[in-house]
């Protein structure tokens, strides 16, 4: 049976459809209500509002549930790769043996950038934050292939893009940390898996071969598998929206990366080893901060806690948690600020405040430690995020562009001056 809202408003009925996804989930389609009552619906930070259908990603906040494509976040994270995660979230299905060598030989071919990037990326002072920088250059890639501008392109021209994009962004993102460290750039090497080649040239000197420890590549794989999508968060909601003005993939990608960057989104992973590291030299007092988080007066936040939808639990924090605990045992570190994360975890777990707003560590709350571990530096955290995020941005590009969605333009209440006389200057 088709299900039914009914609105009464003015003396007026109308009905609007129920619309059911595959999990059950249901939404009211107030498409024709404007033209219908006059009215539009105000959702300040769309907590309640749809904006897409989608088939990318499951999230059920609530059972803390997260599959791409249908496949558990658990399983993808133990069984798969990061390239196979791609090309899943990209296609829609798991690649066979044939489809992934293809897929990683393309993504292979295309990690070089163009020489004169080099001279874009010497153009940044040497404190340019990398986030920064990097959706900045990935911006300049529509100069080197303007075809990816054309609105009309062709589905060739799109898979190209979507190849440069995932084979080029291990190389914008390690570049744009030796800026920031003064280093000589140092380039792809194609024999290498995309996390080895990463890590290659984020370390590597001209002088020294860094020889990658498979340790920290297969953390780092697992970590971007953990990153790679997830539904119409602020980064993607960003993507669609830009793409829906039919902006090229590289311009939304780029804002994408951009909407990432805030401490309230990707920007949480810095944030919260930049607070652990506060408490801890703050003698370890996890309860004074604690206490400030809860304090409404005080605009402090315990970073890393806390999720618009994960309402029990982040599957993803709680696979981090346990890869952090294997990648510092494998590696031999220890890390003072992973025991004030444990303690401060514990504590805000019991604290009634944190009980009655379900707030939870989410995936940013370990993945900082992981990185540390793994030798990253703070401002690089969000970019590895950024460079996790890459296959979900260009899946949630790909699909809308594919649905034709119209242009992204919401509404608003307006509530400023009504209409008054011009004054000129002297008479103010
Ligand atoms: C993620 C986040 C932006 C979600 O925000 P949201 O769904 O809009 O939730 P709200 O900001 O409305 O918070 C709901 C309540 O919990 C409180 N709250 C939310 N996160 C909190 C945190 N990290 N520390 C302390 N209080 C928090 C709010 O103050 C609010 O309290 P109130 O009901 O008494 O006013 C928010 O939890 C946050 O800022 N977390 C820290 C940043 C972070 O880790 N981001 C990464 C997300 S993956």
């Amino acid at each position: 049976m088709n299900k039914k809202v009914e609105i009464s408003f003015q003396n007026e009925k109308i009905e609007l459809p129920v619309v059911t996804g595959s999990e059950n989930e249901q939404a009211v389609d107030i498409s024709k209500l404007r033209s219908q009552t006059g009215l539009i619906t105000l959702d300040r930070g769309f907590k309640n509002t749809g904006s897409t259908s989608s088939s990318i990603t499951f999230l059920d906040g609530e059972r803390g549930i997260l599959r791409y494509r249908g496949y558990s976040i658990e399983d993808l994270a133990q069984h798969s790769s990061f390239l196979e995660v791609s090309y899943l979230l990209i296609n829609g299905q798991l690649p066979n043996i044939n489809e992934l060598n293809n897929f990683k030989s393309e993504i292979t071919n295309h990690t070089l950038v163009a020489e004169d990037v080099r001279s874009i990326l010497d153009g940044f002072p040497p404190r340019a934050h990398p986030m920064g920088v990097l959706c900045s250059l990935v911006s300049s890639l529509t100069a080197f292939y303007p075809k990816s501008l054309d609105p009309n392109r062709s589905s060739e021209e799109i898979n190209g893009t979507i190849i440069r994009t995932i084979a080029k962004l291990p190389t914008l993102a390690a570049w744009s940390y030796k800026n920031r460290v003064r280093q000589p750039i140092i380039y792809p090497r194609n024999d290498l898996d995309y996390s080895s080649n990463f890590l290659h040239m984020m370390f590597a000197l001209p002088t020294l071969n860094n020889n990658v420890n498979p340790i920290v590549a297969n953390a780092l794989d697992k970590l971007l598998i953990l990153h790679a999508d997830h539904e119409q968060n602020c980064s993607a909601s960003t993507v669609r929206i830009v793409g829906s003005s039919h902006a090229s993939l590289y311009a939304s990608i780029s804002a994408g990366i951009n909407a990432l960057w805030g401490p309230l989104h990707g920007g949480a992973n810095q944030a919260v080893i930049e607070m652990l590291e506060q408490i801890r030299n703050d003698e370890g007092n996890v309860k004074k901060y604690v206490q400030k988080a809860k304090d409404k007066s005080d605009p402090f936040r315990l970073m890393g806690f806390g999720h618009r939808v994960y309402k029990s639990f982040d599957p993803r924090a709680r696979i981090i948690k346990k890869t952090c605990d294997e990648v510092l045992e494998q590696l031999g570190v220890t890390d003072p600020v992973l025991d004030v994360a444990k303690e401060l975890e514990e504590i805000a777990l019991k604290d009634q405040y944190f009980i009655d707003r379900s707030l939870y560590p989410n995936v940013d709350f370990y993945s900082g430690i992981i990185y540390r571990a793994l030798g990253i530096p703070t401002d690089m955290f969000t970019v590895m995020f950024a460079l996790g995020r890459i296959p979900g941005w260009i899946a949630q590009w790909k699909e809308s562009r594919e649905q034709n969605e119209p242009i992204g333009r919401p509404r608003q209440i307006y509530t400023g001056e009504k209409q008054r006389d011009y004054i000129n200057i002297k008479n103010r």
